[in-house]
């Protein structure tokens, strides 16, 4: 990365340069710049690394003339952004292709990775209305700290690779939205880094755990310095999926970045790749396969943290997390960037919050893209969600600025859910709220008298005879 003061160093101003009042980075690896034009952020396409490196003025001359056609682009983009689809579509142009596939891909032939998002559409909200949300409340208490929405940013690699700024500029949007992020272990910033830069964020780490376990006691020693409030241990990655992508494009971190919580080839070994992936070769040398639960005795007895398991999809496992003295859990396929076929989180997450039924607080990820998908998380027993991918296209958009852009999108679509489905505060969000499609296709002998006595609803709920079966009067056409 080099500065504004870094192009005069080059010799001569190229001719342009007087239209630029200020150029803040330049990202050679994902050939991106960010700047101020006319006191507005822009973003533009640079040239490649290497004419960035051996002909920098020819190259800078270039960026400039890009900026100028890009900047009208750039100026509307607040304004097209209404929802998280257009941070995707925007992110999807603008990365390279390699980061873009590593971002974006699942593993195999990416079956789950697109049940994620499909399987929120399976379920329906059943509004209920008359019940005063002129008042909305999004808060909710996780851990014991308060945080402003149920939706907070969940762990993702490598963050630069989206923006210069990577991990502490998701940390600062998460920040000031008031709600938690959690710093991967492979993240292009270190622990103090994004301590240092948001440092009144409800910050989480997460871990992996390495062969050699001396790592992992100095990770955690260092989160535990720098105020992380949580360890999340990742369960689901004794190594990493089959991602094809990632194979083809032979993809390894740009070689300006590197893993900043480690020195030496634990930080750079990943910016190669021999054959293959080079995520994945790193992760198969050097993480731990042989994790069992006896290993989360020993995480517990080396910090004072409260411990997290990501990567729960079975209520076996859910309740092994309980005995084993886990303090929540994430229900979570990994974005669906470890084995395909598995269900979707959604999907998952009923039978598993039956099965803790309140014992330890539960959360998941996997496929959030709206408001709605928020909601029906929480009816169906979260208390609260993380998204993955939304943050990096917010990033990918504008650092800090998109990150929390995504965000608040979220936090609207989520206030209008719950003000549309008659709910004032998290607490109002019960699981009869959200039914499976497959409810609404049966037929009537398929319903039992039973099954339409309403359980936990609020307020006065009626059933009614139709051709002697005793239906939900919500379901019996017009009164
Ligand atoms: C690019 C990328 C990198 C990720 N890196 C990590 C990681 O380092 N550790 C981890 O536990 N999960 C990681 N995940 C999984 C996310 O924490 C989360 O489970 C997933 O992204 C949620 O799905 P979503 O992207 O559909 O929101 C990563 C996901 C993506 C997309």
């Amino acid at each position: 990365m080099f500065c504004w003061k870094c192009v005069s160093k080059v010799g001569k101003k190229p001719d342009n340069v007087n239209r630029i009042e200020k150029v803040r980075n330049i990202a050679y690896g994902n050939q991106k710049i960010l700047g101020i034009l006319r006191g507005r952020t822009f973003h533009a396409k640079a040239q490649s690394e290497t004419q960035v490196f051996r002909k920098r003025r020819t190259s800078i001359t270039l960026i400039h003339e890009s900026i100028i056609t890009q900047t009208r682009v750039t100026n509307t983009m607040a304004e097209s952004m209404i929802c998280i689809e257009d941070f995707e579509k925007y992110a999807l142009k603008h990365l390279t292709p390699s980061v873009r596939d590593y971002y974006n891909s699942g593993a195999g032939e990416m079956f789950s990775l697109k049940l994620n998002v499909e399987a929120f559409k399976k379920y329906r909200i059943r509004p209920r209305f008359l019940r005063n949300v002129s008042k909305r409340d999004l808060t909710t208490t996780i851990l014991g700290e308060r945080i402003s929405m149920p939706l907070g940013v969940a762990p993702a690699a490598m963050q630069r690779m989206a923006h210069p700024e990577g991990e502490c500029a998701n940390a600062r949007a998460a920040q000031e939205a008031g709600t938690i992020y959690i710093l991967s272990t492979i993240s292009t910033s270190s622990i103090e880094e994004v301590a240092e830069a948001a440092p009144d964020a409800i910050k989480w780490f997460q871990l992996y755990i390495y062969k050699d376990r001396n790592v992992t006691l100095n990770l955690v020693s260092r989160a535990e310095r720098a105020g992380f409030k949580a360890l999340l241990l990742t369960v689901d990655a004794p190594l990493f999926g089959d991602r094809r992508l990632d194979i083809k494009n032979k993809f390894s971190l740009p070689s300006h970045l590197r893993l900043r919580n480690f020195e030496g080839e634990l930080s750079s070994k990943i910016n190669n790749a021999e054959s293959g992936s080079g995520l994945n070769e790193y992760v198969t040398n050097l993480f731990d396969a042989s994790l069992t639960w006896n290993d989360i005795k020993w995480l517990k007895s080396i910090t004072k943290l409260p411990l997290i398991l990501k990567g729960i999809l079975t209520p076996q496992d859910a309740l092994l997390a309980i005995e084993y003295g886990a303090s929540a859990i994430v229900v979570s396929n990994h974005g669906a960037r470890q084995i395909d076929t598995i269900p979707a989180s959604i999907e998952a997450l009923s039978e598993i919050t039956k099965a803790v039924d309140g014992r330890i607080e539960v959360y998941m990820d996997g496929g959030v893209r709206q408001g709605i998908d928020v909601f029906k998380a929480l009816a169906l027993g979260a208390k609260m969600v993380f998204v993955g991918r939304p943050m990096l296209w917010g990033l990918t958009c504008d650092g800090k600025n998109g990150a929390r852009a995504v965000l608040e999108v979220f936090r609207k679509e989520i206030d209008v859910a719950f003000a549309l489905s008659g709910c004032a505060t998290v607490n109002d969000v019960t699981r009869d709220m959200v039914q499976h499609e497959s409810y609404y296709s049966r037929t009537h002998s398929q319903i039992s008298p039973d099954e339409t006595k309403l359980q936990n609803v609020k307020g006065n709920y009626t059933t009614k005879k139709v051709h002697n079966v005793r239906f939900p009067v919500a379901l019996c056409g017009r009164q």
